[in-house]
Protein backbone atom coordinates (compact mmCIF):
# COMPACT_ATOMS: atom_id res chain seq x y z
CA UNK A 1 0.00 0.00 0.00
CA UNK A 2 1.26 2.66 -1.25
CA UNK A 3 0.95 6.54 0.24
CA UNK A 4 -1.36 5.27 2.79
CA UNK A 5 -0.74 5.60 6.65
CA UNK A 6 -0.30 2.68 8.73
CA UNK A 7 -1.39 2.09 12.16
CA UNK A 8 1.44 2.50 14.90
CA UNK A 9 0.92 0.75 18.24
CA UNK A 10 3.94 0.50 20.44
CA UNK A 11 3.81 -1.91 23.41
CA UNK A 12 4.74 -0.99 26.65
CA UNK A 13 4.91 -1.86 30.46
CA UNK A 14 6.02 -0.79 33.88
CA UNK A 15 7.04 -3.79 34.90
CA UNK A 16 9.36 -6.29 32.97
CA UNK A 17 8.62 -10.02 31.91
CA UNK A 18 4.89 -9.43 31.38
CA UNK A 19 4.17 -10.76 27.81
CA UNK A 20 5.45 -7.58 25.94
CA UNK A 21 7.75 -9.35 23.34
CA UNK A 22 5.24 -12.79 22.93
CA UNK A 23 2.19 -9.99 22.81
CA UNK A 24 4.10 -8.04 19.60
CA UNK A 25 4.67 -11.50 18.13
CA UNK A 26 1.55 -12.55 18.67
CA UNK A 27 -0.14 -9.27 16.66
CA UNK A 28 2.30 -9.13 14.12
CA UNK A 29 0.80 -13.31 13.63
CA UNK A 30 -2.41 -12.26 13.64
CA UNK A 31 -2.53 -9.14 11.21
CA UNK A 32 -0.04 -10.89 8.35
CA UNK A 33 -2.26 -13.88 8.54
CA UNK A 34 -4.80 -12.11 7.23
CA UNK A 35 -2.73 -10.28 4.99
CA UNK A 36 -1.79 -7.05 6.52
CA UNK A 37 1.54 -5.81 5.71
CA UNK A 38 3.40 -5.77 9.46
CA UNK A 39 6.62 -4.23 10.49
CA UNK A 40 7.86 -5.06 13.64
CA UNK A 41 10.86 -2.59 15.62
CA UNK A 42 12.75 -3.93 18.55
CA UNK A 43 12.91 -0.87 20.76
CA UNK A 44 13.92 -2.81 23.65
CA UNK A 45 17.46 -1.61 23.38
CA UNK A 46 19.47 -3.53 25.96
CA UNK A 47 17.65 -6.66 25.94
CA UNK A 48 15.62 -7.04 22.54
CA UNK A 49 15.23 -10.50 21.83
CA UNK A 50 13.24 -10.61 18.78
CA UNK A 51 15.41 -11.38 16.16
CA UNK A 52 16.28 -14.41 18.18
CA UNK A 53 12.96 -15.26 18.62
CA UNK A 54 12.09 -14.95 15.25
CA UNK A 55 15.17 -17.20 14.24
CA UNK A 56 16.24 -15.12 11.64
CA UNK A 57 19.91 -13.57 10.53
CA UNK A 58 20.75 -9.92 11.35
CA UNK A 59 23.10 -8.00 8.48
CA UNK A 60 22.02 -4.94 9.67
CA UNK A 61 20.33 -3.58 12.83
CA UNK A 62 18.50 0.04 14.62
CA UNK A 63 22.16 1.05 15.44
CA UNK A 64 23.45 0.47 11.82
CA UNK A 65 20.92 2.19 10.35
CA UNK A 66 20.36 5.46 12.86
CA UNK A 67 24.45 5.36 12.34
CA UNK A 68 23.93 5.54 8.53
CA UNK A 69 21.22 7.99 8.50
CA UNK A 70 23.96 10.39 10.53
CA UNK A 71 26.54 9.70 8.12
CA UNK A 72 24.27 10.47 5.32
CA UNK A 73 25.53 6.47 3.96
CA UNK A 74 22.08 5.34 3.23
CA UNK A 75 21.69 3.54 -0.13
CA UNK A 76 19.19 4.32 -2.86
CA UNK A 77 16.94 1.71 -2.18
CA UNK A 78 16.02 2.89 1.62
CA UNK A 79 14.95 0.97 4.38
CA UNK A 80 15.17 -2.08 2.98
CA UNK A 81 18.98 -3.10 3.43
CA UNK A 82 17.91 -2.92 7.30
CA UNK A 83 14.43 -4.32 7.34
CA UNK A 84 14.64 -8.22 8.11
CA UNK A 85 12.32 -10.60 6.23
CA UNK A 86 10.66 -12.60 8.93
CA UNK A 87 7.39 -14.21 6.50
CA UNK A 88 6.22 -12.43 3.46
CA UNK A 89 4.30 -9.84 5.82
CA UNK A 90 6.53 -9.55 8.46
CA UNK A 91 9.29 -7.29 8.68
CA UNK A 92 11.77 -6.47 11.31
CA UNK A 93 13.81 -4.16 12.45
CA UNK A 94 16.36 -5.47 14.74
CA UNK A 95 17.53 -4.00 17.76
CA UNK A 96 21.25 -3.14 18.50
CA UNK A 97 23.68 -6.31 18.72
CA UNK A 98 25.29 -4.80 21.55
CA UNK A 99 23.52 -2.38 24.41
CA UNK A 100 26.62 0.19 24.39
CA UNK A 101 25.15 1.14 20.86
CA UNK A 102 21.89 1.94 22.76
CA UNK A 103 23.21 5.21 24.50
CA UNK A 104 24.70 6.40 20.98
CA UNK A 105 21.34 6.18 19.36
CA UNK A 106 19.48 9.35 18.62
CA UNK A 107 15.70 10.18 19.33
CA UNK A 108 15.57 12.11 15.83
CA UNK A 109 16.40 9.05 14.10
CA UNK A 110 13.67 7.22 15.58
CA UNK A 111 11.27 9.95 15.34
CA UNK A 112 12.24 10.18 11.45
CA UNK A 113 12.19 6.33 10.57
CA UNK A 114 8.76 6.20 12.14
CA UNK A 115 7.39 8.82 10.09
CA UNK A 116 8.81 7.51 6.99
CA UNK A 117 8.10 3.51 7.22
CA UNK A 118 4.58 4.24 8.71
CA UNK A 119 3.46 4.84 4.94
CA UNK A 120 4.98 1.61 3.69
CA UNK A 121 3.37 -0.81 6.03
CA UNK A 122 -0.36 -1.36 7.17
CA UNK A 123 0.70 -2.03 11.15
CA UNK A 124 4.07 -1.12 12.57
CA UNK A 125 4.28 -2.74 16.27
CA UNK A 126 6.78 -1.62 18.17
CA UNK A 127 8.30 -3.50 21.19
CA UNK A 128 9.55 -1.38 24.00
CA UNK A 129 11.45 -1.73 27.15
CA UNK A 130 10.03 -1.13 30.97
CA UNK A 131 10.94 2.52 30.68
CA UNK A 132 10.12 6.33 29.82
CA UNK A 133 13.34 6.43 27.64
CA UNK A 134 13.47 9.28 25.78
CA UNK A 135 13.44 6.85 22.40
CA UNK A 136 10.24 5.13 24.38
CA UNK A 137 8.69 8.89 24.64
CA UNK A 138 9.24 9.44 20.66
CA UNK A 139 7.57 5.66 20.21
CA UNK A 140 4.40 6.84 22.29
CA UNK A 141 3.65 10.19 20.67
CA UNK A 142 4.40 8.92 17.08
CA UNK A 143 1.52 6.06 17.93
CA UNK A 144 -1.89 5.94 17.58
CA UNK A 145 -2.19 3.21 20.49
CA UNK A 146 -0.08 2.64 23.42
CA UNK A 147 -0.55 -0.75 24.44
CA UNK A 148 0.18 -1.29 28.40
CA UNK A 149 0.40 -4.76 28.90
CA UNK A 150 0.21 -6.21 32.76
CA UNK A 151 -0.36 -9.46 34.44
CA UNK A 152 -2.84 -10.45 36.84
CA UNK A 153 -0.45 -9.30 39.96
CA UNK A 154 -0.05 -6.89 42.64
CA UNK A 155 3.11 -4.98 42.03
CA UNK A 156 2.06 -5.23 37.96
CA UNK A 157 -0.74 -3.65 39.06
CA UNK A 158 0.91 -1.07 40.98
CA UNK A 159 2.92 -0.23 37.61
CA UNK A 160 0.16 0.07 35.43
CA UNK A 161 -2.08 2.28 37.65
CA UNK A 162 1.21 4.82 38.05
CA UNK A 163 1.62 4.56 33.99
CA UNK A 164 -2.58 5.17 33.53
CA UNK A 165 -1.92 8.56 36.13
CA UNK A 166 1.17 9.64 34.35
CA UNK A 167 -1.06 9.03 31.26
CA UNK A 168 -3.69 11.27 32.88
CA UNK A 169 -1.58 13.54 33.56
CA UNK A 170 0.21 14.50 29.88
CA UNK A 171 -3.16 14.13 28.33
CA UNK A 172 -2.39 10.95 26.10
CA UNK A 173 -6.01 9.45 25.75
CA UNK A 174 -4.57 6.43 23.08
CA UNK A 175 -3.85 4.49 26.04
CA UNK A 176 -5.29 0.36 25.86
CA UNK A 177 -4.69 -1.59 28.56
CA UNK A 178 -4.33 -5.12 27.72
CA UNK A 179 -4.30 -7.96 30.19
CA UNK A 180 -2.18 -11.09 30.03
CA UNK A 181 -3.92 -14.07 31.53
CA UNK A 182 -1.72 -16.01 29.44
CA UNK A 183 1.84 -15.82 30.78
CA UNK A 184 0.64 -17.58 33.76
CA UNK A 185 -2.17 -19.16 33.61
CA UNK A 186 -2.96 -19.63 37.50
CA UNK A 187 -2.60 -16.24 38.57
CA UNK A 188 -6.36 -15.17 38.92
CA UNK A 189 -6.25 -13.36 42.24
CA UNK A 190 -7.99 -10.07 41.45
CA UNK A 191 -11.12 -10.13 39.59
CA UNK A 192 -11.82 -7.46 36.40
CA UNK A 193 -13.32 -5.69 39.01
CA UNK A 194 -11.29 -5.05 41.49
CA UNK A 195 -8.29 -4.64 38.70
CA UNK A 196 -10.36 -1.22 37.16
CA UNK A 197 -10.44 -0.28 40.95
CA UNK A 198 -6.69 -0.27 41.17
CA UNK A 199 -5.79 0.93 38.13
CA UNK A 200 -8.33 3.49 37.93
CA UNK A 201 -8.93 2.59 34.30
CA UNK A 202 -11.66 -0.39 32.16
CA UNK A 203 -9.02 -3.41 30.73
CA UNK A 204 -9.81 -2.56 26.96
CA UNK A 205 -8.56 -6.07 25.92
CA UNK A 206 -7.15 -9.46 27.40
CA UNK A 207 -5.19 -12.54 25.96
CA UNK A 208 -6.92 -15.52 27.31
CA UNK A 209 -5.67 -18.28 29.63
CA UNK A 210 -5.64 -20.29 26.63
CA UNK A 211 -3.12 -18.80 25.10
CA UNK A 212 -0.40 -20.14 27.64
CA UNK A 213 2.03 -21.58 26.05
CA UNK A 214 3.47 -25.18 27.69
CA UNK A 215 6.26 -25.62 25.72
CA UNK A 216 7.40 -21.95 25.26
CA UNK A 217 11.38 -22.47 25.33
CA UNK A 218 11.19 -25.73 23.36
CA UNK A 219 9.31 -23.22 20.92
CA UNK A 220 11.72 -20.69 20.74
CA UNK A 221 14.94 -23.30 20.57
CA UNK A 222 13.08 -24.45 17.55
CA UNK A 223 12.55 -20.78 15.99
CA UNK A 224 8.87 -21.62 16.05
CA UNK A 225 7.30 -19.54 18.71
CA UNK A 226 6.18 -17.32 15.45
CA UNK A 227 3.86 -19.83 14.48
CA UNK A 228 1.16 -19.51 17.04
CA UNK A 229 -1.64 -20.75 14.22
CA UNK A 230 0.26 -24.18 14.24
CA UNK A 231 0.34 -23.91 17.90
CA UNK A 232 -3.40 -23.23 18.63
CA UNK A 233 -3.51 -25.71 15.60
CA UNK A 234 -7.63 -25.93 14.01
CA UNK A 235 -8.30 -23.63 17.53
CA UNK A 236 -11.86 -22.01 17.15
CA UNK A 237 -11.06 -19.46 19.97
CA UNK A 238 -8.12 -18.56 17.95
CA UNK A 239 -9.66 -17.40 15.40
CA UNK A 240 -11.62 -15.79 17.82
CA UNK A 241 -8.78 -13.99 19.42
CA UNK A 242 -7.53 -12.83 16.19
CA UNK A 243 -10.46 -11.45 15.52
CA UNK A 244 -10.75 -9.45 18.53
CA UNK A 245 -7.42 -8.23 18.18
CA UNK A 246 -8.27 -6.57 14.68
CA UNK A 247 -10.05 -4.19 17.13
CA UNK A 248 -6.63 -2.61 17.82
CA UNK A 249 -6.33 -1.41 14.45
CA UNK A 250 -9.51 -1.35 12.90
CA UNK A 251 -11.07 2.49 13.80
CA UNK A 252 -14.79 1.19 13.31
CA UNK A 253 -14.47 -2.20 15.22
CA UNK A 254 -12.46 -1.17 18.07
CA UNK A 255 -13.73 -0.85 21.87
CA UNK A 256 -11.35 2.41 22.37
N1 LIG B 1 1.68 -17.05 26.24
C1 LIG B 1 2.68 -17.49 26.99
N2 LIG B 1 2.70 -18.77 27.41
C2 LIG B 1 3.69 -19.25 28.18
N3 LIG B 1 4.74 -18.51 28.59
C3 LIG B 1 4.78 -17.24 28.22
C4 LIG B 1 3.77 -16.64 27.40
N4 LIG B 1 4.10 -15.36 27.18
C5 LIG B 1 5.24 -15.15 27.82
N5 LIG B 1 5.68 -16.27 28.44
C6 LIG B 1 6.89 -16.45 29.27
O1 LIG B 1 7.20 -15.22 29.89
C7 LIG B 1 8.50 -14.80 29.52
C8 LIG B 1 8.50 -13.31 29.35
O2 LIG B 1 7.71 -12.98 28.21
P1 LIG B 1 8.13 -11.78 27.26
O3 LIG B 1 9.57 -11.88 26.93
O4 LIG B 1 7.14 -11.74 26.17
O5 LIG B 1 7.89 -10.56 28.28
P2 LIG B 1 8.46 -9.07 28.16
O6 LIG B 1 7.46 -8.19 28.85
O7 LIG B 1 8.78 -8.76 26.76
O8 LIG B 1 9.79 -9.13 29.02
P3 LIG B 1 10.94 -8.00 29.11
O9 LIG B 1 10.38 -6.93 30.00
O10 LIG B 1 12.08 -8.72 29.71
O11 LIG B 1 11.19 -7.52 27.73
C9 LIG B 1 8.84 -15.57 28.26
O12 LIG B 1 10.23 -15.78 28.14
C10 LIG B 1 8.10 -16.86 28.45
O13 LIG B 1 8.87 -17.74 29.22
MG1 LIG C 1 10.53 -8.06 25.90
Amino acid sequence: MENKKGKILTVTSMKGGVGKTTTVMLLAHVYAKYGRKVLVIDLDLYNGNLAFAYNVKVKNNLYNLCDDLSNNRMRDDGFNDYLIEVDENIHLLASVKDPRQANKIDHHYIDNILKSLKYNYDVILIDTDKSLSVNNMVAFVNSDLLINVFTNDSFDLQGTRNFVAICKNMGVDNLVLLLNNAIDDRKKFYSLNDIKEVVKKNVDYTIPQFLHIKNYDRLVMDGKIKMFDEIFQNDKEFEDFAYHMFGLIDDERGNN
